[in-house]
């Protein structure tokens, strides 16, 4: 921390709070402790996402060393230092390493303890409650205790520890305080193990103190998409099934599952992707305006249109496996696991009727990025022929290089009079020069510490979101629809393009968008 000082103004480099309607939410870190305890610890999420997080929200200010401290807890048995020395590699990517960022890595590594327990049983859990005690004693927090408990942990553990949370750990403040609980997907498999889920977790803690996160809400482009779509004009009239053929939610990774198989063919790209991620997104290209800003408006408007969504039939489905996945020696060598999908929801309600919603993702595939790519009707009566120069679009592209661009047909520049397809640019790079976009765990996880509920998962829309994949899901897991291989490097299989066509998107030959370069 280049200052020393700790503004609460610096809040303001994340986002213009007076923005956000909290709602009844209390947020200040202004009394009191706050404890962050991280379960699961030792693992890939913590070590990757969590603790570079709250690394660089403590580079921000957001975390000051007087109110706030950090435990580790998992099973295995680990010094401080070795839980430090695990984690210090990704805190700073090595080229950033200056010696005042060292100062901040060692500054920060400080507020970190480590408490080693099982997840099953009381006697980790009160060794922790007593280190969170003794620390808030010392803080001389006037009774108030915030705990937040980040489940980096896989689900099957989660009824357990939240029972243990609620034995051992919970505050023990008399006013002021809180214990919110932050829970990772996969939540479940399908409807009824996620339910499951649900009611385990909802007999211990209440709808408000749970946080189910999803990284894609906490993403920069994401959360533009309500003010896009309700703090401008230019959008209201055109945002429905007069002028909108086809809405395309992708994403595509050109790496493979790497070292993660075993994980993953247990789930597959549909669950791991799909379910949550990009029908996130969906919800909120399709939603009715919400009354308020305040998040249960926003959720109930999220529920309601997951709720609209017609049952996915299979001829809406393309299934891939990329040459190689069962390779790995984790996966089975009959596993018939997607680790691509292109699924077209169709949302029966009075905006969107007839319009396709095609979900798309894909692991080792031949480029890395995520998109939303609304496309519009082409114009009536055209006099310009414009349609062979391509329809409008509005793009927006999560990442990489995030940017917002319309593709229009202009005059091409010059004597002639000759139409062609170009853009309006909205590109991140040209025009926030400077701005660091924070990563999306940051802001989620700073939404978690003021009590802001707005960009998690409330517990009806993950219901709602299980209804719509699971009859799909356990047909896949039958074995009645099969995933059809696909070369790593390519586009996936070649049906989902034509299943895209089919659905009435018109690509456009020869357009392509390139970043602008500084
Ligand atoms: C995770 C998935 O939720 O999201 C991974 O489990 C995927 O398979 C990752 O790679 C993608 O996240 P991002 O932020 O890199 O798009």
């Amino acid at each position: 921390m280049a200052s020393g000082v700790w503004h609460m103004e610096k809040r303001s480099s994340i986002r213009n709070d007076s923005f956000v309607d909290r709602g009844d939410s209390e947020g200040s870190l202004e009394c009191g402790s706050l404890s962050i305890i991280v379960l699961g610890a030792s693992g890939d999420l913590a070590k990757k996402k969590t603790f570079p997080a709250l690394f660089n929200l403590y580079r921000q200010g957001f975390l000051p060393p007087s109110e706030v401290h950090i435990f580790g807890y998992a099973r295995s048995k680990m010094t401080d230092d070795e839980l430090k020395n695990r984690i210090h590699g990704y805190l700073v990517p090595s080229k950033n390493a200056t010696p005042e960022l060292s100062d901040d890595v060692s500054a920060f590594l400080r507020l970190i303890k480590y408490v080693s327990g099982s997840y099953d049983t009381e006697e980790g859990f009160q060794l922790l409650d007593g280190d969170i005690t003794k620390y808030e004693c010392e803080q001389n927090s006037q009774g108030v205790s915030r705990r937040l408990f980040y489940l980096a942990l896989p689900p099957s553990v989660y009824p357990s520890v939240c029972r243990m949370i609620s034995l051992c750990c919970m505050d023990k403040s008399k006013n002021g305080g809180w214990t919110r609980i932050v829970v990772e997907k996969p939540f479940g498999r399908d409807l009824e193990s996620a339910e499951q889920l649900s009611s385990q977790i909802g007999e211990l803690f209440d709808e408000s103190q749970i946080y189910r996160i999803d990284h894609y809400l906490g993403k920069e482009l994401v959360q533009n998409l309500l003010v896009m779509r309700f703090a401008n004009r230019f959008f209201l009239p055109l945002w429905n099934r007069d002028n909108i053929a086809n809405v395309q939610i992708v994403f595509r990774e050109d790496f493979g599952t790497e070292g993660r198989g075993g994980y993953f063919d247990q789930y597959g790209i549909i669950r791991d992707i799909i379910q949550n991620h990009l029908l996130q997104v969906l919800c909120l290209v399709a939603m009715e305006k919400p009354v308020s800003l305040k998040p249960e408006h926003i959720r109930d408007e999220k529920v309601k249109v997951l709720q609209a969504v017609d049952r996915i039939k299979d001829e809406d489905v393309v299934l891939g496996q990329y040459e190689g996945y069962r390779d790995d020696p984790t996966v089975p060598n009959t596993s018939n696991t997607p680790t691509f999908a292109t699924v077209i929801l169709r949302i029966h309600n009075e905006r969107w009727e007839g319009v396709p919603f095609i979900l798309k993702a894909g692991k080792a595939l031949n480029s890395r990025k995520a998109e939303i790519r609304i496309q519009f009707k082409d114009v009536p009566g055209d006099i310009f022929k414009c349609k062979k120069q391509g329809r409008n679009e509005f793009v927006m592209r999560l990442q990489p290089s995030e940017a917002i661009y319309m593709k229009l047909t202009v005059k091409q520049p010059g004597l002639e009079m000759s139409t062609v397809q170009s853009e309006l640019d909205l590109s991140y790079r040209q025009r926030y020069q400077g701005v660091v976009i924070p990563e999306a765990y940051e802001r989620l996880i700073l939404d978690t510490i003021r009590g802001d509920q707005q960009h998690f998962v409330r517990r009806d829309e993950l219901k709602a979101a299980w209804e719509i994949f699971t009859p799909l899901l356990h047909r896949i897991d039958d074995g009645q629809l099969k995933s059809i291989p696909y070369k790593p490097g390519t586009r996936g299989p070649t049906e989902a393009d034509t299943l895209l066509e089919n659905a009435g998107y018109i690509q456009t030959h020869g357009y392509i968008w390139i970043p602008p370069t500084l």
